[in-house]
């Protein structure tokens, strides 16, 4: 494979900082982080990325502090001394390394269901008292949120955004895709309320430009903030937010004017046009609208999309030919890897240097251990 990937090694600006290059490290749940606190290995995993040349590293999704924001067990807070303590660790060793690190806000709404971790006595909470399609008959549909909740919820992720910059990341990124809380608001199908958090696209909006103008009013204009959105969710992986260019107009530009710097468009294979009549993907057609720098993820470096890795699938290593092309044409700026930087954290260094060969495919049961 002959790749002339210099474009992915041009240094990009993010807020106080600038980036070395173009590869950031998707947002990846790893859950070894028992009671919410990141430990020694947690920070050497994160560090070992970006010694292996991630410019940038999202970190795994973090929960916010308001009751039933988590779902899964050891998965870190991005509150309480604990837990902060052991983010400013991961945050030292990243950037001893020369990488920035921005943490991931996360609220798994309706996905939660009782007996779930880390408290089974408690419930869900969404929009609307809707069962998620991740669970099937049987399942217990979710507590609707009362204004004074959404309040609460919208307060959580300003707090999440003010304990981050405390303990130096060098910005946030607000979960608002793949069906969890934000996205449920967004999502007419998870969303059936009549308050003025429901009905129409700009009232469905509502809850995700409250969170975003309530975290920059809290950290003030120079700290970076990412919002990942997605068509796709969790349990339906054909749902569409928007069906042309219009309507994601409509949705990303109160994000934009409520103060988000950057989008992250997930996408589960990057090189998919996202809209008839265009070459453009979810990112392309996002910068186009937005005029924000964008990053693009999905399938970068593998042959097989990310959802085989949870049913076991491994993938092997793929021509990153189209992704140079599009990044030369400016259509996104930076290119978020998952999977590649799990089984193989030297990823960039191999690229830059065009040892393609070297690449070790991407194996499932490396998600076992860190
Ligand atoms: C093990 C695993 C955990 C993930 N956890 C998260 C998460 O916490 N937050 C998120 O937004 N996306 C999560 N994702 C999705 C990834 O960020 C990424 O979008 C996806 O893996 C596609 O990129 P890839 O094809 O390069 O792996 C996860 C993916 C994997 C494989």
């Amino acid at each position: 494979m002959k790749t002339h990937t210099e474009t992915l090694f041009r240094p990009f600006p993010f807020g106080s900082t600038t980036l070395w290059n173009r590869i950031v490290m998707a947002p990846m749940t790893r859950s070894h982080s028992p009671g919410g606190v990141t430990t020694p290995e947690v920070a050497a995993y994160y560090r070992k990325r970006a010694e292996g040349g991630a410019a940038l590293i999202i970190t795994e999704g973090t929960v916010v502090d308001c009751p039933g924001s988590n779902g899964y067990p050891a998965v870190p807070r991005i509150y309480g001394d604990d837990a902060l303590d052991g983010w400013r660790q991961v945050i030292e060793e990243v950037h001893h390394a020369g990488s920035a690190i921005i943490p991931q806000l996360w609220h798994v709404g309706s996905v939660r269901q009782p007996g779930m971790e880390p408290d089974p006595s408690m419930g869900g909470f969404g929009p609307s008292p809707i069962l998620h399609p991740t669970h099937g008959e049987g399942g217990t549909p979710p507590t609707a949120l009362g204004s004074g909740d959404i309040e609460g919820v919208i307060e959580a992720f300003a707090q999440g955004a003010v304990n981050a910059r405390s303990v130096g990341f060098d910005g946030v990124e607000i979960h608002g895709a793949h069906g969890y809380l934000v996205d449920q608001f967004l999502w007419e199908k998870t969303n059936e309320r009549t308050d003025h958090y429901g009905g129409s696209p700009e009232n469905r909006l509502r809850f995700a430009t409250e969170i975003v103008a309530a975290v920059r009013a809290a950290v003030g204009a120079d700290f970076p903030i990412v919002f990942r959105f997605s068509q796709w969710k969790m349990g339906d992986y054909r749902a569409k937010l928007v069906q042309d260019p219009q309507e994601l107009e409509a949705l990303l530009t109160p994000l934009t004017e409520a103060g988000v710097d950057v989008f992250h468009a997930s996408t589960r294979k990057y090189w998919k046009p996202e809209f008839k009549d265009s070459n453009l993907n979810l990112a392309g057609w996002t910068r186009k609208i937005t005029g924000c720098p964008t990053i693009t993820v999905g399938s970068v470096g593998l042959d097989s999309d990310f959802l085989g890795a949870f049913m076991g699938n491994g993938a092997g290593p793929m021509s990153i030919e189209n992704l140079i092309e599009r990044l030369e044409r400016d259509e996104f700026d930076l290119v978020a890897v998952g999977r590649a930087l799990i089984t193989d954290p030297q990823w960039p260094t191999k690229v830059q240097q065009g040892h393609f060969d070297d690449i070790k495919p991407f194996n499932p049961e490396a998600l076992a251990t860190l």
